[in-house]
């Protein structure tokens, strides 16, 4: 089996993103099919307007996936929620993921809406965030996000695509929409703020004593001296007066490093929380398994 993954998956994320969590309610064969004819309906978009750059991903949640008789990517688990107090992440699963990044957030609405019509009744929509890239590739908090985030398409791949086995050409994803109190943040002086990244501000050097508690402390992980790596795609969303965050989605090979990553965040490691968490609040949370084209086109 050839063994392509999804194309959202290894290019840098567009200026535009959507990322779309449904659940099944009515016709499952219904809404593979559609989901099927969304490759094809890519490719044509892209052949009519050449720079559009659309790229696509659709992912299963276990529940959903586990209907499938091909069996389940071993390691793979439903997102369960974390932390306690003022720093929580909500697990609000779903069975159906979309990601859509491309330059054109027209196209990316377009898609979207193409694909939802003829299915409207057998899917109820739990989130639907359309992601924009932010000044030179800056969270809305001013910080670049992405520094550490594997380059070369190659150490991409080797980083969020399963290389062999029965689901080679596949990925796990995890997404978390994060809600930001802005306010708050702009009240805390830069020098704190880089103490609470674990970076600089301007210009995204790694500080000499990178904190423990700071963003980069509790997600730069090591085992046996090998970083734990992960993809990330996220991009800044919202309007100004009202709800505005990042939607976090990123790849990866193993969900592990996911969720070794969020126990660090969240206290669940070593009782010590992100200081980021302080400032942003997570709304949806979900781990989805992304199968490699062919193996989509066959479910
Ligand atoms: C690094 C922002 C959530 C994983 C960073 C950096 C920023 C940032 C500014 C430093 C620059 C860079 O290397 O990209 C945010 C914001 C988040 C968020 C604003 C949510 C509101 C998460 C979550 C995870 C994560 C949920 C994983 C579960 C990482 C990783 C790095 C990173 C792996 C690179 C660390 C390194 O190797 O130095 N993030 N992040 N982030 N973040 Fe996040
Ligand atoms: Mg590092």
């Amino acid at each position: 089996m050839k063994v392509t993954p999804q194309s959202a998956i290894l290019p840098e994320a567009g200026p535009f993103s959507l990322v779309c969590v449904f659940n099944l309610v009515g016709n499952k064969e219904k809404v593979i099919r559609q989901c099927q004819g969304l490759l094809e309906t890519v490719k044509k978009l892209n052949h009519q307007h050449v720079s559009a750059g659309i790229h696509l991903a659709i992912g299963f949640g276990k529940g959903f996936w586990q209907q499938f008789e091909l069996g389940c990517p071993e390691d793979f688990e439903e997102f369960i929620p974390l932390g306690s107090g003022d720093v929580t992440a909500p697990a609000t699963g779903g069975d159906i993921l979309l990601h859509i990044h491309s330059n054109r957030h027209d196209l990316n609405f377009h898609l979207l809406s193409c694909f939802l019509q003829p299915i409207s009744s057998e899917v109820e929509l739990l989130d639907e965030t359309h992601g924009f890239r932010y000044l030179d590739a800056r969270d809305l908090t001013g910080f670049i996000d992405g520094t550490e985030n594997p380059k070369m398409q190659e150490a991409r791949r080797q980083v969020a695509i399963i290389p062999d086995g029965e689901f080679s050409g596949g990925s796990f994803v995890m997404v978390q929409r994060f809600v930001h109190q802005l306010p708050a943040w702009h009240a805390v002086n830069v020098d704190q703020q880089e103490k609470i990244i674990g970076r600089t501000k301007i210009d995204s050097v790694e500080l000499d004593d990178v904190p423990e508690n700071s963003h980069v402390g509790r997600v730069d992980l090591k085992e046996n001296g090998k970083g734990l790596k992960i993809v990330r795609h996220s991009l800044p969303y919202g309007t100004v007066s009202g709800d505005h965050g990042l939607l976090f989605i990123a790849y990866c090979a193993e969900q592990r490093n996911f969720r070794e990553m969020l126990n660090s965040m969240y206290g669940e490691k070593d009782g010590q929380t992100d200081k980021l968490l302080d400032f942003t609040q997570a709304v949806t949370g979900g781990y989805f398994f992304v199968p490699s084209e062919a193996m989509l086109k066959q479910l």
